[in-house]
């Protein structure tokens, strides 16, 4: 830990939630979101006003950040930013905001991938909660993705298994909306399937060599198995709609367990970090927790609020970067398709 005070600005705006966060040290002093409410009529991110609204909400949400940590522009050591992976329209209005007003206040720009923050959110100093020991997995899961990877050290990570279609929070919310659910339909999904029967109905699996994932036919076998459902009682999701909650959660969460089984199994890593929005469901929490005893790993949850699309993850990265002097040059450009 360093003597000097370094405080980071930090701006996510790879989706459709507009977010700033200012750190001091590693620890947050504020992580404020704008999540963008625009897309539910829709039933799925509209890129197009995605960064229509990224554009109404950056300067509110970077002043209220700044505001609510007590901390003034001219304090900041650095500004951190996500250059990518996200849709390129999005990432361009946090990207030309935060280039800016380094340039303004003539301090470092830190570019930081999205998904590395997802797993480095882990280590933002935070009582009560314990940081993964390297080496360790990391299982990225939300409405966007969907990897596991093998976590070496800070900057030294490697994918092991990725989906090679759909994120998992998709078949959760493209399943939802099948059955008439709001958007998104995880939330939902998860609360209902409290209350069925998990082994109601069976949904075959997709057979994916390796660490990689498929979530497409998963979709496409629910929307065949309902439509031939309801061709024999119309009323048939209303009669049954929390066990075929369940059964559609008991079956992405054994897909998942599956993997990381695996993962374990050929990596001989027990160490294993969960992050994204799809982290939130109580059915995988427990899965996670019972394997534990069952396959002798040890799991890892951070906060709820730094599991989400949050700018307290991309100022984690930028605080790190920062210590390293890994800086961005000026002529940085937003990457949609960025790699780790
Ligand atoms: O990380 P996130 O907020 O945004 C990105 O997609 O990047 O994740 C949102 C996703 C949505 O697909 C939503 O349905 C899913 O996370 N989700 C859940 C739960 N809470 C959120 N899925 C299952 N169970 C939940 N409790
Ligand atoms: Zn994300």
């Amino acid at each position: 830990m360093t003597s000097q005070n370094i405080y980071i600005l930090a701006i996510e705006s790879s989706c459709d939630d507009t977010a700033a966060a200012v750190m001091l040290n590693g620890k947050i002093l504020s992580n404020i979101v704008a999540s963008q409410k625009i897309h539910e009529e829709y039933g799925g991110v509209v890129p197009e006003l995605a960064s229509r609204a990224h554009q109404q909400n950056i300067v509110p949400v970077v002043d209220q950040a700044l505001k609510k940590a007590g901390v003034l522009k001219s304090q900041l050591s650095a500004i951190a930013f996500t250059r990518g992976p996200g849709l390129m329209g999005s990432l361009l209005v946090g990207t030309s905001f935060a280039k800016s007003l380094a340039f303004g206040l003539d301090i470092p720009l830190i570019d930081v991938n999205h998904m590395q923050a997802h797993i480095l959110a882990h280590f933002i100093e935070e009582e009560h909660f314990k940081k993964p020991p390297f080496p360790f997995l990391a299982m990225t899961i939300s409405g966007g993705h969907t990897q596991i990877v093998n976590v070496d050290s800070y900057f030294d990570m490697t994918v092991i298994g990725e989906t090679i279609d759909d994120a998992v929070g998709e078949a959760f919310d493209k399943s939802g909306k099948l059955l008439g659910l709001g958007y998104p339909a995880g939330p939902e999904i998860d609360k209902r399937a409290k209350l069925g029967n998990p082994k109601a109905f069976t949904f075959t699996k997709p057979k994916v060599e390796g660490l990689n994932f498929s979530f497409s036919g998963f979709k496409t076998a629910v929307l065949y198995f309902i439509q031939k459902q309801v061709k024999e009682n119309p009323a048939f999701i209303e009669d049954n709609l929390n066990d075929i909650c369940a059964s559609i959660q008991y079956t992405i969460i054994g897909i998942l367990i599956d993997k990381l089984k695996l993962a374990t199994k050929q990596t001989g890593i027990k160490h294993i970090a969960i992050g994204g929005g799809v982290s939130a469901n109580s059915g995988i929490r427990q899965a996670l927790k019972d394997g534990e005893q069952k396959f002798g790993w040890t799991t890892y949850v951070p906060k709820f609020e730094y599991t989400t699309d949050n700018a307290a993850m991309i100022a984690i990265v930028g605080y790190l970067k920062f210590l390293e002097g890994d800086y961005a040059a000026q002529d940085v450009m937003a990457s949609s398709r960025l790699k780790i």
